[in-house]
């Protein structure tokens, strides 16, 4: 019972799916602004027609093409261009009177017609996208519901990022992603193209950059780091000035802004390679085999000024952008300090230190930049060199670096490890093919909120909007590429274009499932969601429960197993809840969903036991006071057992637990211990979530383990529990970027709540 009420509270998508709004029916991603059904249909007779006014040249075309294409491919008839007067089946109209937002769009559809406003050429192809996702392929008979939406996006920045340094992906690829990503209504793309491991652009200037840049020797084989082991495999190419140009003209047929990324002056030994006498030290280098980050950096010399800015002054020609991101990432100052170069321009500059010298390198590469019309955009670590005003941060480690930025009055675009890392893992690692180290699972990208509520309003006008990142140290072939993006980039459209209020995850899910139909017709390899339902093991005092399972794939088979075996082709079919005799020892349920084509998602997993009750402590609740003992630690671990190694700073008393107010930004740990008092015998589920790693352990044995973890979000755990006190343990460190931790505590059939301050107990010393 407690299983199922947990259930339906908080995973099933199948009871939200019976709520849903009638919008969200529809099966549009992003979710519109708004959108108003109305009485009755649009039915497609044997032939139509479609009318384009107020837009001219290539657009009006463009626009009139995809229109008709879209139509076609919906109803399988004749679509003519309508001229004159006379109206069309499907009408677009270019009016310097609606939407306010120059992305946004007006589409009525009634019995009569469909009819798609816009004040931009723009507004007018999202508003074709939406309609695309109403009349699918072979809808003819079902037709479009009477409706009027009026749509326009949250954020006018709406990107993702691919790297082509680490690995590079064939044009057409690059291609078929920016046709999805138009699908999805993002309008940038951000374009890494220059890393340690390869330089991926031409370079009519610099010519060694595509002779030699451009290409490694070998590759290393997975993380065989130490000892090191290659692939013994030469690995590499470019892409020409005219083929960038190829994508930059077939992103703009799509609305979208193509913005290159040239990384400096760190990640920069590809360049290096070729061009050694650019570092600080005599080289020589070469370009690397193995990911992570390099001392060797550019050296801010006069000749460096010429290479970056001749670079530059090329990507200015290629990619017509307004921004130009200029990297700044990971750029270590080592070389720096020991270079008599970099040390006499800090005396020259009267500059603080190394991290001011790349302040002052970056500001100079920002005015070339400026003086060609464009602005830069970095990674959040440019802050530490107190850019101009006019450069825009992209935060990546968590948001501080975003916040921070916005309240000096930078525009910000965040883009934090935290929620838009799709070299993350998306499923449990152990059962993940190949990732970045991270858990980044689809329920978390879709809780990414680019504007912090700390911002006041106004800083919050910063926020451009949001980005998920794809690097691909990992990433080798294009199936991969695609099953890094994609359902999470999906995610990721709804929560930078759809309105924050429209939040809500089962129905998301619900309209990813219309999505993922479309996924497959265009043979995009996305990773396959896995089954609902297993998302915690089941502790209960009853001999039985019911296990309910769902999958957000429309079509979709459920198989399970309850021996522990990979689930198979012929395992079991789930068909409805399934009653499950609870043992002591345990019982494993193992859930893969098969789609019709045979392929299938990675096995989910949790177990279901009979527990008995835990006696409560033997303590003299008078003897006790109010809160947990809490000590406080300074210092980075990997693993909250690393807190040993660390000095305690603080011993106090916490009334809840949170992370103190005094605790500084990052490299931190907390322990709490003392007793927990509850009031019944009981099941109670415990749901932690913390920002780094935690572990919660209840009468001395662990209930939560979310140790080594780095990115927010919860993990849960429960304990049968009588009435009473009960030693509470709980850890937990913070290694860097974002920081959060609370504990939630709920019987069964009860929403979890905060644990309450009176049920915390400590002993008087
Ligand atoms: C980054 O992930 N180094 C921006």
């Amino acid at each position: 019972m407690r299983r199922i009420l947990f259930a339906l509270l908080c995973f099933s998508p199948a009871l939200s799916y019976a709520q849903a709004t009638t919008s969200q029916s529809l099966g549009l991603l992003p979710q519109p602004e708004h959108v108003e059904l109305r009485e009755g249909r649009f039915q497609p007779a044997a032939e139509a027609s479609v009318s384009v006014s107020g837009v001219q040249g290539a657009e009006a075309r463009d626009l009139g093409e995809l229109a008709t294409s879209i139509l076609h491919e919906a109803w399988d008839v004749p679509v003519k261009a309508q001229r004159g007067d006379k109206p069309a089946t499907l009408s677009l109209q270019l009016r310097p009177d609606a939407q306010a937002n120059s992305e946004g769009y007006s589409l009525e559809v009634d019995a009569q017609g469909l009819r798609l406003s816009a004040r931009t050429a723009a507004g007018l192809f999202y508003g074709l996208q939406t309609l695309r996702q109403l009349a699918k392929p072979g809808s003819r008979e079902a037709g479009i519901p009477a409706l009027r939406i009026d749509d326009a996006p949250r954020f006018g920045y709406r990107g993702l990022m691919l790297d082509s340094a680490r690995h590079m992906q064939p044009l057409d690829y690059i291609k078929r992603h920016l046709d999805l990503m138009a699908r999805y209504k993002f309008n940038t793309l951000h374009w890494h193209l220059t890393d340690d491991q390869g330089w991926r652009l031409e370079i009519k200037r610099f010519p060694k950059l595509a002779k030699i840049s451009a290409y490694r020797k070998e590759t290393i084989v997975g993380r065989n780091f130490d000892p090191y082991v290659g692939d013994g495999k030469p690995y590499g190419g470019y892409y020409t000035q005219a083929q960038a140009r190829e994508i930059v003209e077939y992103a703009k047929q799509r609305h979208i802004t193509v913005i290159p990324e040239i990384d400096m002056p760190g990640h920069m030994v590809a360049a290096l390679a070729a061009y050694p006498e650019l570092g600080c030290t005599p080289g020589p280098f070469e370009t690397l085999t193995i990911w992570g980050v390099s001392d060797d950096v550019l050296c801010p010399s006069e000749q460096t000024f010429a290479f970056v800015t001749g670079v530059l002054a090329e990507v200015m020609q290629v990619f017509p952008s307004k921004y130009v991101h200029v990297g700044g990432d990971e750029a270590p100052v080592v070389r720096w300090q020991q270079s008599a170069l970099a040390q006499e321009i800090i005396r020259r500059e009267k500059l603080k230190d190394e991290h001011a010298l790349q302040g002052w390198f970056l500001r100079r590469v920002e005015k070339f930049v400026n003086a060609n019309g464009r602005k830069i955009i970095g990674w959040d670590e440019i802050l530490d060199g107190t850019p101009s005003r006019t450069a825009t941060v992209m935060s990546w480690r968590g948001m501080a670096g975003g916040i921070k930025a916005a309240q000096l009055g930078h525009d910000v675009v965040m883009s934090p490890t935290d929620y838009a890392y799709l070299d993350y893992c998306e499923g449990k690692p152990p059962r993940e093919p190949d990732c970045m180290v991270g858990y980044l699972p689809l329920k978390q990208v879709y809780a990414f909120e680019p504007v912090p509520a700390s911002l006041t309003p106004e800083q919050a006008r910063h926020i451009l909007g949001g980005q998920a990142n794809l690097w691909t140290e990992y990433v080798t072939s294009t199936e991969q590429t695609e099953a890094k993006y994609w359902p999470r980039a999906l995610a990721v459209a709804d929560v930078t274009w759809a309105p924050s209020a429209a939040r809500d995850w089962n129905g998301f899910q619900q309209r990813m499932g219309a999505q993922l139909a479309t996924l497959d017709r265009l043979k995009v390899h996305y990773r396959i969601p896995e089954v609902r339902g297993l998302e915690a093991d089941v502790l209960s005092l009853q001999p039985k429960t019911t296990l309910a399972l769902s999958t957000p794939i429309p079509g979709a088979t459920i198989r399970y197993t309850t021996d522990g075996s990979e689930p198979t082709a012929q395992s079991p079919q789930y068909t409805g809840p399934i009653e499950l005799a609870l043992v002591p020892t345990g019982t494993q349920v193992n859930a893969r969903a098969f789609l019709a084509d045979g392929r299938s998602s990675v096995v989910s997993s949790a177990n279901f036991r009979q527990a008995t009750l835990r006696p409560a402590a033997k303590v003299d609740a008078r003897k006790l006071q109010a809160g947990l003992n809490r000590r406080y630690y300074e210092g980075s671990v990997l693993k909250v057992a690393g807190l040993e190694t660390l000095p305690v700073v603080r011993a106090d008393v916490a009334p809840a637990i949170a992370i103190p107010e005094q605790a500084r930004p990052e490299a931190f740990g907390l322990r709490f211990d003392g007793y927990l008092r509850v009031s019944a015998d009981a099941i109670y589920r415990f749901v932690l979530d913390s920002d780094d790693g935690s572990v919660l352990r209840i009468d001395g044995e662990t209930v939560i383990d979310r140790d080594g973890g780095r990115s927010p979000g919860e993990s849960y755990g429960s304990a049968a529990l009588s009435a009473g006190l009960h030693r509470i343990d709980l850890d937990y460190f913070q290694g860097g970027g974002g920081r959060s931790l609370g504990l939630k505590i709920g019987r069964e059939g009860e929403a979890p709540q905060a644990v309450a301050a009176d049920a915390l107990l400590h002993a008087r010393n």
